[in-house]
């Protein structure tokens, strides 16, 4: 979809995670990756990716946002918004979660009655994809199969 038909929020979101990402610690990769989660209390929580020489030891902006609304207290998400701005060039294609970033939103989608909704973008922002996190983590690992 197009830019200009997003919802405010939406853009609100993505706007918040534009600027977070000029913050993300990535001089291996210089893949700066921001990321803006919306609360149950409409509060915004962001995160931007911290890399490591250890390369596997890096963290990414979605699981940044998430220590860091946790670290506040606030579990229960709306949303996220995420968007790469690499230090030179820009990204082609919306920049989806990995693996173990969509493993930490599936936890988080499980704790609220609906889902979370997700939004990517490329860095120029021509694209735009709206998903969800129960259409990224199909039969997923959750809370609930530790019952
Ligand atoms: N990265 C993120 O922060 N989020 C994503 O969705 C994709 C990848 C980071 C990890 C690493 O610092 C850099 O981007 C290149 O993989």
């Amino acid at each position: 979809m197009r830019y200009e038909e997003l919802a405010s929020y939406q853009k609100s979101l993505l706007s918040r995670a534009e600027s977070v990402a000029k913050n993300a610690y990535c001089p291996y990769s210089n893949f700066a990756v921001g990321a803006a989660i919306l609360d149950h209390q409409d509060e915004i929580h962001v995160g931007a990716n911290v890399e490591n020489a250890a390369y596997g030891s890096t963290l990414c902006a979605e699981r940044a946002a998430i220590v860091a609304a946790n670290a506040q207290g606030s579990r229960l998400y709306k949303a996220i918004a995420i968007i790469a701005q690499p230090r030179t060039g820009v990204a082609k294609n919306p920049t989806a979660p990995c693996g173990a970033c969509r493993q930490m939103l599936y936890e988080f989608a499980s704790l609220v009655e609906g889902d979370i909704e997700v939004i990517l973008a490329n860095t120029e922002k021509t694209q735009i994809l709206l998903t969800r996190v129960s259409e990224l983590v199909p039969l997923g690992f959750g809370p609930r199969d530790l019952d």
